[in-house]
């Protein structure tokens, strides 16, 4: 049985597919998922394929519940910025959500928390839905930081969303040393985390702290996504690895918890 069923707030099983695909194994993936979990009603689905491939994504996967969220935005709707593209344009070209401050983003392409909460006003002013990720390096665990440092980063969004925003953003907690090494959170680690992050949205507003989807990201997989969704603060997964096979991000949505 799904958590969902039992409680208010819907899970979400999201898949990044990050910059693993080709347009064809993309294509390929979106067609065989929409047969695979495109009836899913207790789990919102959503998959992350890279901007070249989005239409055709969006077109493989018309008329199921899976829904098509971007990896990445600009802050801005129009301009001069050669090789970025707006939430505006997602929007319109059927994109639902949009992946906004990636720990790859963070460190490969040097995001500030500002700008990757200045990205989720964007996706609010487009009207699609942000799943914004925090999460701790190895390093700021290990010194004790961990909870300084996702405090810093998601009150850098929470402050720049107005009250009809805030319980709509979906945040993703991703502790670093646990993406794509084969490494998870144990479930009590990332519960742990997930209500201390409950906490500082109550600290804005009391009801989106319960209405807020917090997603559990790293190494998430077969073998420990029941586990993971069995804790109260945990609402969904954002699955890396595990999503560009249509068997186990299946098992993934049918998670049981
Ligand atoms: P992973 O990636 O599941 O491969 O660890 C998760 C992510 O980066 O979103």
């Amino acid at each position: 049985m799904q958590k969902s069923f039992t409680m208010d707030r819907r899970t979400i099983i999201a898949g990044n597919w990050k910059m693993m695909l080709g347009a064809n194994e993309a294509r390929e993936l979106a067609s065989s998922l929409a047969k695979a979990v495109g009836e899913v009603e207790h789990t919102e689905v959503i998959i992350a394929p890279s901007p070249p491939v989005l239409t055709q994504v969006i077109d493989a996967v018309s008329g199921t519940n899976i829904k098509v969220s971007a990896q990445n935005c600009h802050t801005e709707q129009k301009g001069a910025f050669t090789g970025e593209w707006s939430a505006e344009l997602l929007a319109e070209i059927g994109c639902t959500h949009v992946i906004v401050g990636h720990s790859e983003r963070r460190k490969y392409f040097h995001e500030s928390n500002e700008f990757v909460a200045q990205k989720a006003l964007a996706a609010f002013r487009a009207g699609i839905i942000p799943i914004a990720c925090i999460g701790e390096t190895l390093e700021e665990r290990e010194a004790g930081e961990t909870f300084e440092i996702i405090s810093a980063q998601t009150e850098a969004i929470l402050s720049a969303l107005s009250k009809e925003q805030l319980p709509k953003l979906v945040l993703a907690y991703e502790p670093v040393w646990a993406i794509g090494t084969g490494k998870t959170a144990t479930p009590k680690q990332a519960q742990e985390v997930h209500e201390f992050l409950r906490g500082i949205i109550a600290k804005y507003d009391e009801d989106a702290a319960k209405e807020i989807r917090i997603l559990y990201g790293g190494s998430v997989k077969p073998e420990n996504v029941d586990s993971l969704m069995a804790m109260p603060d945990i609402d969904g997964a954002l699955v890396g690895g595990a999503s560009l096979k249509t068997e186990s991000f299946a098992r993934i949505v049918n998670y049981e918890a």
